[in-house]
């Protein structure tokens, strides 16, 4: 007799019953051994889009502050009092950080004067001790007092006033720490004022001004613990940076370049970003290396390759023009990878980290297929960087920017890898369940983008939220990958994270927005999250009476804890009755995610899905158990 739980009932089913229901599936494991599972399977993938980093992960709360990019603006910022602002470029902070934000202070003005910052489209304000920064210019002694306000009721949930000297000479720093109490919602700004007596009819000079909460592991610096605790949840091995499209550039001077993302922040200049806003590269190169250390990732770092994204027709750098960017990556893993007697090791230990970090992969470019200039010369540039990289580091792994044989050397490397990038519509997803079952083995892959994405039929729609179909069928390809992770060593989801209030690519794992104190987790996070925080270390084989569709699994197996993980998804509108069988197994944990084909988690309902977990029994390792219409589902077994 076999029991099973749906909701807080207890159902029990007869073995005998199983086998008469329509739409039943039995799964037994197989005496067969499966292939072995890649410890690397699932990851995350990270650039700079959607303020996914600069207003997202990122732990510094204020907006524009280095007036960074093409297109300088007085964005975020506000006059306190009868001041009148203006972006300075005639007086910058630093070699870097080229504008500053001046203010004019009319004759004769009285009263508390200065300006206001609106945050990334608000301020959370929890019960936090901030650190807070700013540099000025122009001549002044005396106070500036800094607080963090309500927009609508006008309270004040932190002050604090210091006493400076400033001279008209040169740009000077000054930092504080501030302690607020909550405020009620996110719609609040920070100020800065100062005594208009002291300065009117003369200007001042401010820029670079910083807020900070306390952050993930404390790190100066650092991430979001609001953000990077979920995405600690999903228990993922891999991180790889900084792009994706923005590591291209719109040009190749608009490229992300890793030496100006080191160092102190008033030395990085920032850049236009290639998804509409400038990056403050204030999560830098360590940042994210940091980041892989504090949440025990994998780093794949991911490097220019000759070819930005907007090259208007202009062939991309190859052959002796190629050479001084390869030069650039050799001191980028350098920095990295070399003793700290190495020149660019050294400059690494300077800046806090002694010992080499531990990098084993490397990307060469980012979607060069795409482009017929970028397929045409890929195969030329991939193997000048291979061939200088592997002779300095022949222990790292290299991976392609694509998997298009068109595109890529006739000859591929042992030991290369292949990353192939999936952005389709849910069924085109699941008929490519097998894609990997199919494929040459010489070259392991890696998939280090995929998702249901925007521009996915049912023709054209905008898809503003993962939705319930498309996450299942996310799972089914997840499955197939899974079953073939003997080769397909790594896959990623993208876009991971975005800010509700600047949204320009849809959908994303999770999003979020200050001024009402939302993050919203999709049934895509949660599918994330139930696979890769369920691993064995090797496949185990099923056999089954039925094929795939529209039930779909894989098992694993922990070899020293004999615990089995069964996934499962329900790609279809009834619901499965399912027995899995796997000897000497006593007891399990379900976790089924399901809902409506088209539901989703949004801003407005941020619960309508979430997993849920029961408890099942198994008599002689045999389970049984419904799995609903459109789920994801695990079971754990012990
Ligand atoms: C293991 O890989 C082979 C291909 O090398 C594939 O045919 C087989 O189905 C895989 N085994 C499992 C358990 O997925
Ligand atoms: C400056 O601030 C300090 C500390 O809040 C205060 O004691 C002092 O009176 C202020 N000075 C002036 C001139 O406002
Ligand atoms: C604030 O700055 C101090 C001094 O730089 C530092 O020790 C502390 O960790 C910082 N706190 C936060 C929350 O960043
Ligand atoms: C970064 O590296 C390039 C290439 O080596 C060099 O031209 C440039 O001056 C460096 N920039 C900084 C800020 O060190
Ligand atoms: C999309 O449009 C095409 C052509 O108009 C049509 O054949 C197809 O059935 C549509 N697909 C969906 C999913 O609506
Ligand atoms: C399992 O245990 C054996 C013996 O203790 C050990 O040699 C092996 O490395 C372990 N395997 C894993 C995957 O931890």
């Amino acid at each position: 007799m076999l029991y099973f739980r749906r909701s807080s009932l207890v159902y029990l089913i007869l073995p005998s019953l199983i086998a008469q229901l329509a739409s039943a599936v039995s799964l037994t494991l197989s005496t067969n051994e499966g292939n072995a599972s890649s410890p690397l399977l699932y990851g995350f993938m990270i650039e700079d889009i959607d303020h996914s980093l600069d207003g997202g992960l990122h732990s510094q709360l204020l907006r524009n502050n280095g007036f960074q990019g093409k297109d300088p603006s007085l964005e975020a910022y506000a006059a306190v009092g009868n001041v009148v602002l203006g972006i300075d470029s005639i007086n910058p902070v630093s070699k870097a950080i080229t504008r500053s934000l001046k203010i004019d202070i009319p004759g004769g003005t009285t009263g508390q004067v200065g300006f206001s910052n609106e945050g990334y489209w608000g301020i959370e304000v929890r019960e936090h001790t901030y650190n807070t920064s700013f540099w000025m210019k122009g001549s002044y002694s005396g106070n500036v007092t800094i607080k963090l306000v309500g927009v609508i009721n006008g309270d004040e949930y932190a002050s604090k006033t210091i006493t400076v000297t400033s001279s008209d000479r040169s740009f000077q720093y000054f930092q504080t720490t501030l302690s607020a109490r909550a405020a009620s919602n996110g719609i609040n700004v920070w100020t800065l004022t100062f005594d208009a007596t002291k300065a009117a009819g003369k200007s001042l000079n401010f820029g670079l001004v910083q807020l900070y909460a306390p952050t993930y592991h404390s790190r100066w610096n650092g991430l979001k613990p609001e953000l990077a605790a979920p995405l600690e949840d999903i228990k993922a091995s891999f991180l790889r940076f900084p792009g994706g499209n923005n590591l291209e550039g719109a040009s190749e001077n608009d490229r992300w370049k890793w030496n100006e993302t080191i160092g102190p922040l008033h030395t990085r200049p920032g850049r236009q970003g290639d998804w509409g806003y400038p990056n403050t590269d204030a999560l830098g190169l360590m940042e994210y290396l940091y980041w892989c250390e504090d949440m025990k990732l994998v780093p794949v770092v991911s490097v220019w390759d000759g070819f930005a994204l907007y090259h208007g027709g202009a062939t991309p750098f190859t052959g002796t023009a190629l050479e001084p960017y390869i030069d650039d990556v050799l001191n980028e893993l350098e920095f990295i990878l070399g003793d700290k007697s190495t020149p660019y090791g050294a400059i690494r230990a300077r800046y806090g980290h002694h010992d080499p970090f531990r990098v084993k992969h490397v990307q060469i470019g980012n979607e060069d297929a795409h482009d017929s200039e970028g397929c045409r010369t890929y195969p030329e540039r991939f193997t000048q960087f291979y061939n200088a990289i592997h002779k300095v580091y022949p222990d790292l792994i290299l991976i392609t920017s694509n998997p298009n044989p068109g595109c890529l050397p006739e000859h591929l490397p042992k030991g290369v890898w292949i990353d192939n990038h999936l952005y389709t519509h849910p069924d085109a997803m699941v008929k490519d369940f097998n894609y990997y079952d199919n494929l040459d083995r010489a070259n392991p892959f890696v998939v280090l983008e995929y998702a249901i994405s925007q521009y996915a039929p049912p023709n054209g729609t905008n898809i503003k939220w993962p939705y319930m179909q498309g996450s299942v069928a996310e799972a089914v390809y997840m499955i197939g990958m899974e079953r073939n992770s003997d080769f397909v060593k790594m896959a990623a989801y993208a876009p991971l994270l975005a800010h509700l209030d600047y949204s320009t690519y849809t959908p994303n794992a999770i999003s979020y927005r200050y001024s009402k104190s939302t993050i919203v987790f999709s049934t895509t996070y949660y599918v994330q999250k139930m696979f890769s925080s369920n691993r064995g270390d090797t496949i185990s084989k099923l056999d089954s009476d039925t094929g795939f569709g529209p039930v779909y699994w894989v098992a694993s197996k922990l070899e020293n804890s004999s615990t089995y993980y069964v996934k499962l998804a329900n790609y279809g509108a009834d619901e499965q009755m399912l027995s899995v069988d796997i000897p000497g197994t006593l007891s399990g944990k379900l976790t089924v995610l399901s809902g409506g084909k088209d539901d989703y988690n949004s801003d407005l309902h941020p619960n309508t899905i979430e997993p849920t977990e029961s408890d099942i029994k198994g008599e002689g390792g045999k389970f049984a158990f419904m799995l609903p219409a459109w789920s994801v589902a695990v079971i754990v077994l012990k």
